[in-house]
């Protein structure tokens, strides 16, 4: 069974990301196909990336990475939980995934976006991000409206077919995870390119 974080993208007083979170992570705990944790930017309290040498070096010297490093490595898959900020995804979630490098490679992962258009901007851009980190995007996302999905913007009350996304999403982010493991464990299919 794989293990699946749910990462919580914004880390601002009175932020609907946690909520949102919880409500993904409430519709996960349900399965029984897959084990899911929520993880907090908040618990980290990762400064701007501060380590000198570049993350795809491997050679991490702060205590703070290092933490950040062990709980990202722990995971075969990620559902990203995305405010939309100015059209992309929050600085403080863009500044957690550069902290890192290995870590990300041969996962996969889902979106959950929020924001006025469901956070489809912000979902695109994270979409690039991971495809720079060699991290699997499945194609079922959940794109909660902060007009429809919440009371007064600010109370999460999804409509009913979003629990379905929800859903689907999952189904995609553990199908895949799984998949990957060949990847991660070295087990590569045959004639798939020793480089990757
Ligand atoms: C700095 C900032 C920029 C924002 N820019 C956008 C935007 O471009 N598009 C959008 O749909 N919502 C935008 N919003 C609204 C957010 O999507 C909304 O406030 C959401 O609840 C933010 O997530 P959070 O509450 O978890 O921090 C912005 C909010 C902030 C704080």
């Amino acid at each position: 069974m794989i293990n699946v974080a749910i990462i919580i993208g914004s880390t601002r007083p009175g932020r609907n990301g946690e909520a949102v979170a919880r409500w993904v992570h409430d519709l996960a705990a349900t399965r029984d196909d897959a084990r899911f944790e929520l993880v907090d930017l908040k618990d980290f309290g990762l400064p701007h990336l501060d380590e000198a040498m570049p993350p795809a070096m491997g050679r991490y010297e702060l205590p703070h990475t290092r933490k950040w490093a062990d709980k990202i490595s722990s995971f075969d898959a990620y559902v990203f939980i995305t405010p939309e900020y100015n059209h992309s995804t929050s600085g403080v979630l863009k500044n957690a995934i550069d902290f890192l490098y290995a870590e990300w490679h041969n996962k996969a992962a889902g979106f959950v976006g929020y924001g006025t258009l469901g956070g489809a901007r912000a979902v695109e851009h994270l979409r690039l991000i991971m495809g720079e980190l060699k991290v699997a995007g499945v194609s079922s996302q959940v794109a909660l409206s902060l007009a429809t999905d919440f009371e007064n913007f600010s109370a999460l009350k999804p409509a009913a077919h979003q629990e379905r996304a929800v859903c689907a999403m999952l189904d995609e982010v553990i199908a895949w995870g799984g998949a990957l493991k060949a990847l991660r464990d070295g087990t590569r299919p045959p004639g798939l390119d020793a480089r990757i």
